[in-house]
């Protein structure tokens, strides 16, 4: 796993952004997949500037968001759509129809569950998975024990997690959903590149635990270190638990000029 420590989540945000930008421009119709949070809110701020800016052209680009809440219908505004739609897509042009993410009010869950992972197979896969990472260490809602080699399907959310959410429902936890359908580890695994950010302190224990710490379905995020082409941009405070911190900074220094972030 290459390990990108940056000052500031907005420093960290913007590198995400090229490197999503730079297979934008060389792969134009290249599948991506998303996600939602604190997290990637900088990279997206960065993409809409690029786009408005630099003519960064969405057009040809398909999307899958990592999850969805179970009983929130796209409208609501505290979905993962809504959400997508207010700092994302509202503001590039990616086609509505290019536009995935999972049906928190499908009737037959597996079947949604199901319908999703055949739409990823039917866009040819993900070029490259963006992710954020819980406090417990989960990636998309694949909370600790969740299956290393899982697929896209209904979780029940931890305490701690929907404490952590209650933020985006006012502070209000009894307005936070229990369930969510999201994509597997196995189907994050399955993406050809993986980008995972992690700012802040409340991240520090869980971005160790996952990028120097055995891999273990207690902290889903370690199984990234079984993929081949992994990123993970983190900032000061939220790479402050990582015992080789110093070797992580003099790789990113001295990498070869055509293995640069453009
Ligand atoms: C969001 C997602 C989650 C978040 C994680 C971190 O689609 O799948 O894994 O990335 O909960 O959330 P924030 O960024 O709000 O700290």
């Amino acid at each position: 796993m290459e390990i990108i420590i940056q000052p500031t989540p907005e420093a960290g945000g913007i590198i995400a952004a090229r490197i999503i930008a730079k297979l934008v421009r060389t792969k134009p119709d290249c599948v991506l997949g998303l996600a939602t949070g604190s997290t990637p809110l900088a990279t997206y701020r960065e993409l809409v500037r690029m786009h408005h800016d630099e003519g960064l052209d969405f057009s040809r680009v398909t999307t899958f968001n990592l999850d969805e809440y179970v009983g929130l219908p796209p409208e609501h505004p505290h979905s993962y759509h809504a959400f997508m739609d207010e700092h994302f897509f509202g503001h590039v042009n990616v086609p509505r129809a290019r536009i995935h993410i999972p049906d928190g009010m499908a009737r037959d869950v597996p079947a949604e569950c199901a319908r999703y992972e055949a739409a990823i197979v039917a866009a040819a896969g993900i070029d490259l998975q963006l992710l954020g990472i819980g406090t417990d260490g989960h990636i998309g809602f694949n909370e600790p024990s969740s299956s290393l080699a899982s697929r896209t399907r209904i979780k029940t959310l931890t305490e701690r997690t929907r404490a952590d959410n209650a933020r985006f429902f006012g502070g209000d936890l009894a307005q936070v959903p229990f369930h969510c359908i999201t994509m597997g580890v196995g189907t994050i695994m399955a993406s050809r590149e993986v980008l995972m950010l992690a700012f802040g302190a409340r991240k520090a224990d869980a971005v160790a635990a996952a990028v120097e710490g055995p891999i273990t379905a207690m902290n889903p995020a370690s199984m990234l270190q079984m993929h081949a082409v992994a990123k993970c941009v983190v900032d000061e405070p939220a790479a402050a638990k990582l015992s080789r911190r110093d070797y992580y900074r003099w790789v990113f220094a001295n990498k070869p000029d055509w293995q640069r972030i453009a």
